[in-house]
C-alpha cells in the first residue's frame, strides 16, 4: 500500500492538506487504490511541539515513504529567529535530504477564470506553462553564507554544470510532452554562474533536437510573463529565479493559491502548493485549496504512476470552476465564495 506522509506545517497549510486529503479519498475510493497517510510535524508546528523544525522523525518518515504532501511553512513569531531556529530551514533541509532537485510548478489559466486576477482576459487565456525551477542548489544552498557581527550578510550563487545539466534534462524530457519549447532563464550578462548555466543547458539541447531553445535574462523574463504569458512551455532556471517567477506566475493564473508543484529527485517526491502559509487567513476556512489538491494530483502522476487518477483531479477542479464555484481569493471584493473545505468537497463530488 502506497505511504504518503502528510505534513500540514503551519499557517493554511493543515487546512488545505485536509481538503487535499478528502479530495484523495475520493480518488482512492473512486479508482479501488489503498492510501496509507502518516502525519508528521514540520516548520513552527514542529517547534511548538519542542522539536527542531525538521525533526528526525519526520525525516526518516518521509526518507521511508512513497511520497510526501506538505502544506506550507513559516510563522511570524519566529520572523527574527537565526537560521537553525526558522520554520523555513526545517522545508530547505527536507528539500535538500531528499534530493529534489527539480521543482515542477504548472500555471494555467484555467477557463472561467480569466478575469480572476488584474490582467487583460484575452491577454492571459490560455497561457498554459510549466516552471522547472532548480531545487537543490543555487543561491540557496551556496556556501560560505551567513550574517556577522561586523555588519556583513553573505550569500554565494554557486553551480556546478552537472547540477545544471540534470534539471535542464528534466525540463526538455518533459517539454517533449508539451509543447516543445524551453525557455532558458539566467542573468548570463552579469553573472558567471549564469554563463555555466546557458553554456550546459546549450549541451542538453544538442541531445533533444526536437525541442526549441530560447534564452531569457530573468529581467526581461518577469516582463514578458506579464506582456505575452502565452509565449511560454517550458521554463527552466536557477532557485531564487524560480521561486520568484512562479510568484509572478500565481498572479497570472488568477491568485497563487491555485498552483501546485512537484519536487523530484531519485527517491521519494515532495508535493507543496506554491503559496505560503498565509497566517492571515489561517484557522478561518477561507484558503483556497487547489494549490494542495492539484499538488495531490502531481504525486498521484509522478510518484505513485496513477495517471487517469491524476487527471480526474485536474479535470474535477476544471469542472468546479466551470459550474462557477470560487473561493474568495477568485471574487471580488464581497462576492459570494466557497470556504476550503467546501471547495475540497465540490472537487470530490466533481471526480468523474
Ligand atoms: C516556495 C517558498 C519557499 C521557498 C519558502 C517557504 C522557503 O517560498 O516554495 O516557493 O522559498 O522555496
Ligand atoms: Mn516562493
Amino acid at each position: 500500500m502506497p505511504r504518503i506522509v502528510l505534513l500540514p506545517g503551519d499557517g493554511i497549510g493543515p487546512e488545505v492538506i485536509g481538503a487535499a486529503v478528502t479530495v484523495l479519498e475520493a480518488v482512492a475510493a473512486r479508482f479501488s487504490l489503498d492510501l496509507a497517510f502518516e502525519p508528521r510535524l514540520i516548520g513552527a508546528a514542529a517547534m511548538r511541539a519542542g522539536a527542531p523544525p525538521l525533526p528526525p522523525d519526520t525525516l526518516a518518515a518521509c526518507a521511508g515513504a512513497d511520497a510526501v504532501l506538505l502544506g506550507a511553512v513559516g510563522d511570524p513569531e519566529f520572523d527574527r529567529a537565526p537560521r537553525e531556529a526558522r520554520p523555513e530551514t526545517g522545508l530547505l533541509q527536507l528539500r535538500k535530504a531528499l534530493g529534489v532537485f527539480a521543482n515542477l510548478r504548472p500555471a494555467l489559466v484555467w477557463p472561467g477564470l480569466e478575469s480572476a486576477g488584474p490582467f487583460v482576459p484575452a491577454r492571459i487565456a490560455g497561457t498554459d506553462m510549466l516552471i522547472v525551477r532548480e531545487l537543490a542548489g543555487g543561491l540557496y544552498y551556496g556556501e560560505p553564507r551567513g550574517l556577522d557581527a561586523s555588519g556583513v550578510g553573505l550569500n554565494t550563487l554557486r553551480y556546478t554544470a552537472a547540477e545544471v545539466e540534470r534539471v535542464a534534462e528534466v525540463a526538455f524530457r518533459l517539454a517533449k510532452s508539451r509543447r516543445g519549447k524551453v525557455t532558458s532563464v539566467d542573468k548570463a550578462n552579469v553573472l558567471e554562474s549564469s554563463q555555466l548555466w546557458r553554456a550546459t543547458v546549450e549541451r542538453v539541447a544538442a541531445r533533444h533536437p526536437e525541442v526549441a531553445l530560447d534564452h531569457l535574462y530573468v529581467d526581461a523574463c518577469a516582463m514578458l510573463l506579464v506582456l505575452e504569458p502565452k509565449r511560454f512551455d517550458v521554463i527552466v532556471t536557477e532557485n531564487l529565479f524560480g521561486d520568484i517567477l512562479s510568484d509572478e506566475a500565481g498572479a497570472i493564473a488568477g491568485s497563487l493559491g491555485l498552483l501546485p508543484s512537484a519536487s523530484l529527485g531519485t527517491g521519494p517526491g515532495l508535493y507543496e502548493p506554491v503559496h505560503g502559509s498565509a497566517p492571515i487567513l489561517a484557522g478561518r476556512d477561507v484558503a483556497n485549496p487547489v494549490g494542495a489538491i492539484a499538488s495531490a494530483a502531481l504525486l498521484l502522476r509522478h510518484s505513485l504512476g496513477h495517471e487517469a487518477a491524476a487527471a480526474a483531479i485536474e479535470a474535477a477542479i476544471g469542472r468546479v470552476f466551470a459550474d462557477g464555484l470560487r473561493t474568495v481569493d477568485l471574487v471580488p471584493p464581497g462576492a459570494p465564495a466557497l470556504g476550503c473545505a467546501a471547495m475540497a468537497k465540490a472537487i470530490g463530488e466533481r471526480l468523474a
